[in-house]
């Protein structure tokens, strides 16, 4: 039995019923799903949520399925919080500590989001799913598809990052290079619905992936024994996560979890696109144009204008966080540096949590007594590293001088 009372609309609040998978709602805006607190307050407490497997499926009552027979699943176990204490140290700062996804199933907090919506997915009978991505989302798509029996079809701009567009192919998804970004894979995937009759699992467009990466909040709040920390710098593209934080601390606050201190979130995006840092700053309630031209190479911020604008910067506005534009170049040394300093290998998005956090520690938004999260959403391994080119002849006397 789920604890689902009703779906609501992001917008206007009008309710709609949890009888089927419904995607946006009718003003157009992302569905939000919604539950009796009151019922989840009397069935679960801390105490028998401690008892339970390390994994995100321990939130079952906070999460729409109806069952535990309706959950497919890679294995998505709770992620560690690593600290950054060499950098801590070294910048003069309070606790830097990284929520580290790239330990999950696909690599990535992707999975999350996607095992939720593909649970929920195969209870109503959907048999094929279409999705435009960055690259992890897709791949997270293709392994849960595969893993539920759905027919899975993907479409990724061509520049994306090689691993994962062959991932995702990989994992059985039709796969499609569009000579375009996120956006434009986005209306392929809109455009075909009618025609191909497959489910439209793009960023907010359906409510369950958010419940997904809701856990992240959840996982976060019970790591650190219910106390939230005091700043969230986390990747923003499309918006989920930091949207389904704030969800997961508003709903633990109403059950009366945690107390009333909320961490300021803040969301990191690249001067190369930067669209929910640019509307913050100038008061905006949306982001009013697409960002152009959004060729940064921290791919997972690569969303020019996101679906869901609206609800990023409202929950950056009522957290008291702000937006943070890093540079796509001081971000690849910063990722290099903490690999050979801490033996964290971020991924370039994780790199830019970081560098954001540097540039606000300066700057002053963040200050050194502040408990800062950062947030590494993928393995560093999805991408790129430069090439080795030192080599050693076994035929031929070895200099070891040169290791002395
Ligand atoms: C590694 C990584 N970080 C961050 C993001 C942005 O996530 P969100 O869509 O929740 O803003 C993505 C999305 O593609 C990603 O792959």
């Amino acid at each position: 039995m789920s604890f689902v009372s009703h779906l609501e609309c992001s917008r206007t609040g009008a309710r709609t019923a949890h009888d089927a998978f419904h995607t946006i709602s009718d003003a157009g805006a992302p569905l939000l799903v919604r539950y009796d607190l009151e019922a989840i307050k009397t069935a679960l407490t801390k105490e028998t949520l401690a008892g339970r497997a390390p994994d995100m499926w321990r939130y079952l009552e906070l999460l729409p399925l109806a069952s535990r027979d309706d959950i497919v699943s890679l294995g998505e176990q709770m992620t560690p919080l690593v600290p950054l204490s060499r950098m801590s140290r070294e910048l003069g700062a309070g606790e830097i500590l990284v929520k580290d996804e790239g330990r999950l199933p696909t690599g990535s907090f992707k999975s999350r989001g996607i095992a939720v919506a593909v649970s929920m997915a195969r209870a109503f009978g959907v048999k094929h799913i279409a999705m435009p991505t960055a690259g992890n989302a897709g791949a997270a798509l293709a392994a849960y598809c595969a893993r539920a029996g759905i027919e899975s079809t993907v479409f990724c701009p061509d520049d994306a990052p090689e691993t994962t567009i062959r991932e995702i192919a990989y994992h059985g998804a039709r796969t499609y290079r569009v000579n375009g970004l996120i956006n434009h894979c986005g209306q392929i995937v809109a455009s075909g619905t009618a025609e191909t009759g497959w489910l439209d699992l793009s960023t907010l467009k359906e409510p369950y992936r958010i419940e997904g990466k809701k856990t992240m909040g959840l996982e976060l709040a019970e790591q650190l024994d219910w106390e939230l920390p005091d700043v969230i710098f986390y990747p923003t593209g499309g918006g989920t996560g930091l949207i389904g934080m704030w969800k997961a601390f508003e709903e633990l606050g109403a059950m009366g979890w945690i107390d009333g201190k909320r961490p300021r979130m803040v969301a990191v995006q690249s001067t190369r696109c930067g669209p929910l840092v640019k509307a913050f700053d100038a008061g905006h309630e949306e982001v009013m144009e697409p960002w152009e031209p959004a060729d940064t190479l921290i791919h997972g911020v690569r969303v020019p204008k996101p679906f869901g604008d609206r609800l990023c910067l409202a929950t950056m506005r009522v957290s008291g966080g702000f937006g943070s534009m890093v540079d796509d170049d001081g971000v690849i040394a910063a990722r290099a540096m903490i690999a050979r300093e801490e033996g964290v290998h971020l991924s370039i998005e994780g790199a830019a949590c970081f560098v954001a956090y540097r540039q606000e520690l300066e700057g002053g938004r963040v200050r050194p007594s502040d408990r800062a999260v950062l947030f590494n959403c993928a393995s560093g391994l999805k991408a790129e590293l430069p090439p080795v080119q030192t080599c050693i002849d076994r035929n031929k006397p070895v200099d070891f001088t040169k290791f002395a």
